[in-house]
This record gives structure tokens, sequence and C-alpha cells, in this order.
């Protein structure tokens, strides 16, 4: 099998990952809320991925990550946590529905957004963010990487123009920690959320949120942290007043075993061998015959997320053929961002996509062009 749906979420993992999660599951214990042995080692399987995760994202301090179920609780936190009623939030039609569906709901309590368009390969102009921004926004919420297009926001920007008016910056870095090279704090992201599962190479049901110095948020849930306990009140302190219930300790460890991988290889060694995935397919997909490939052409404007459709095949076809005849896995639809697909021209009808991972090779996307090329003639 050829795996191409690493946006989905990455397989496979680095062997100490699915190491990392048996040994906290054999651990067992309850990290916290106990003083014995084994509770102090599964506490330590969890401060040693927060530390990995922080390095990561170059965060001041690993208090400031807290774990989460996955990026769409992350972006929940971040969304319901620290807006009110009479707040503006600028977003845009690039967005998950993991974003677009909370701003939605919120619009009940009063808090509205405006989404901001992008041009024809899904890339958001800062210019439009800039004059998007009312008195009343106290949000810019953006995804680093469509995760349809693959195409890079320029985050510097956005984080300089944010400091500029007084707002704060979420960034969605769903598709991008892992496979992009990013600093919070030099590129001025006050919030950012993603998941485990994706280029950081950890377990399903894990996820991440930084939380910067001056970021007033409430907590989603109330709970047991495993101290304060006489009190009420959630304890202030960070990260345990946003981790109300036992963590996901066997996740977190594998989450944790992923992150090394990726300190050890580097960000930048996996972004130089998916540039070369990127360049190779930019130049072949597009000799596929009645093939159209949605997103940047430049390849320093974009992962290697590639979202495309085959004139007169359906895409349900596209993806059945490759995986059925050439044991090439893909994912077909509208990958759960209907707008990034309206501002492509590939709306109801969805796209087929495949996504590279750190495990992917030039080869992968030479069978991948061979087998389309085939589907594209029958
Ligand atoms: C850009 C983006 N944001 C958010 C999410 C939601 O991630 P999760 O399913 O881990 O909540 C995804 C998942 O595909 C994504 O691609």
């Amino acid at each position: 099998m050829i795996y191409l749906d690493n946006a989905a979420s990455s397989h496979p993992k680095p062997q100490g990952v699915y190491d990392a999660v048996a040994e906290a599951l054999k651990t067992g214990a309850n990290p916290g809320r106990s003083g014995h042995a084994l509770a102090l080692d599964a506490s330590r399987f969890i401060l040693s991925a927060r530390e990995g995760v922080a390095r990561l994202v170059g965060a001041p301090s690993a208090s400031r990550i807290i774990f989460t179920s996955n990026a769409t609780h992350a972006l929940n936190q971040a969304l319901q946590g620290f807006l009110e009623k009479g707040d503006h939030v600028v977003s845009s039609a690039m967005e998950h529905n993991s974003v677009l569906r909370p701003l939605h709901a919120l619009e009940r309590l009063g808090i509205n957004h405006t989404l901001i368009g992008a041009d024809e390969e899904g890339i958001i102009d800062v210019e439009r963010v800039a004059e998007a921004i009312t008195p009343q926004t106290r949000l810019v919420a953006l995804t680093h990487a469509s995760n349809v297009t693959g195409a890079l926001l320029d985050i510097e920007r956005i984080g300089d123009l944010c400091r500029e008016r007084g707002v704060k910056f979420l960034l969605d870095a769903s598709q991008s920690l892992g496979a992009y090279p990013l600093d919070v704090v030099a590129s001025g992201v006050d919030m950012l959320a993603a998941p485990g599962h994706k280029g950081l190479l950890g377990p399903q049901g894990t996820g991440i949120l930084y939380v910067g110095e001056g970021v007033a948020l409430t907590p989603l849930l109330s709970g047991g942290t495993g101290f304060a306990s006489e009190s009420r009140e959630m304890p202030e302190e960070l990260p345990e007043t946003f981790e109300a219930g036992t963590l996901n300790t066997p996740g977190i460890a594998g989450l944790g075993a992923g992150v090394e991988y990726i300190l050890s290889r580097t960000v930048e060694a996996i972004r130089a061998d998916e540039l070369e995935i990127i360049e190779y397919l930019l130049e072949e997909l597009p000799k596929v015959p009645g093939l159209t490939l949605y997103g940047p052409k430049d390849p320093s404007k974009r992962l290697a997320v590639f979202a495309f459709n085959i004139e007169g095949v359906d895409g349900a076809h596209v993806g059945y053929s490759l995986d059925e005849v050439y044991g090439i896995a893909v994912r077909v639809g509208l990958h759960c961002a209907p707008d990034a697909h309206k501002t492509i021209g590939a709306f109801p009808m969805g796209t087929v996509r495949a996504s590279f991972g750190p495990f992917n090779t030039i080869l992968h996307a030479e069978k991948l062009v061979e087998a389309l090329t085939v589907i594209a003639s029958l």
C-alpha cells in the first residue's frame, strides 16, 4: 500500500511512537493524581511530550502547551474560550469546518465573523485581512496551510498586522506543524492549534493548543485536575486550567515520541524532502490527460497536499481505482472544507486529494502519476 492520505492522519508512524504508546499503556497509572512511582512515570511521559511540543513551536514555556483530544477540540477551546458577545472575528474561506462550524455556532451568542476570500490558488492576501479588521475585531483566525490546496499563509505578515492593530492571532497549524518550520514568538502567533495525529506523527485522539502570554482564555471544561481539590473553581495554573479530567497518557506518550523523531530529523530536513516531491508533482501531474491540479504553482507557497480532478472521470472512481487496482490510498470529497472548494471552483463535486508525509518518497509520487495516467486514458 502506498499511503497518500497524510493530511487526514499520518501513516506509518516512527517505530518509537508504537513503542511509547505500548510502554505508557503498560505503565497504566494516572499522571498528576498520585505520588507513587507508576504515577510519576506517567507524569514524565506527559512532561516530556509537552517539552518536545514547546521546543517544536518555539513556545517560551512548556506550560503554555495544552493537550487536547484533537485539533477541533483545541480550536473550540481557543474560539469559545476567548470570544465574547459583541466581538468580531476575521477568518477565511479556506478554513476547515473545525473553524467554520464553531464560528457559525458563535453567531447565536452575538459573536460575528467575516470570511475573507482567497485567490484561485487558495492563497490569502494579507491586504484583505487588513481591510476586514473592524474596531470590534478581537481575533484573526486562519489556517497556516489549506488542507485542500496546500497553500501556505504568510504568517509573519499576518502576525505583524495583528500586533499593529491590537488583535490576537489564532493559527490553525493542523497541516503545517511538523511539515513546515514555524516559531510562534517570531511569527506573532498568540494561539496555535494542531492535531497530534497528522504532521506530529502521534496517535489519533491527541491534539495541542499553544496559549501565548497575554491571552485571556476561559476553560471549556471544568473538573478534576489532581490538585487544589478543595476549591469549586478550576485552578488558574497553566496547563492544568485547560486540562480537566484524566489525560490520554498513552496517546500523549506516542505524540511525544513523534515529536522527538521530528526534532531529531529536523523540520527543515522534512520540508526539503517534501519539496522534491512537490517540485516533481507540479511538473508531472498537469501532464496527465484531462487533469486539473488546484493550488499554488510555486513550490515555496505550498505543502505536499495535491487536490485534483480528471475531466470526465468521477472522483470516487479515481479514488476507488487507485485503491483497488494500484494500492494507492487517497481521499475523495470536500475534505471538511466546503468554502475552499467553492474558491477553487470544485464545489459541490469535491476533489481527489493525495497528501504526502515524511515517509513518502519520489517513487510513491511516480507511481501515482503512472496510475493516474492509465485511469485518465481508460
Ligand atoms: C486545516 C485543518 N484544521 C483542522 C482539522 C481538524 O483536525 P482534527 O480532526 O484532528 O480535529 C483538520 C483535519 O483534517 C485540518 O486539515
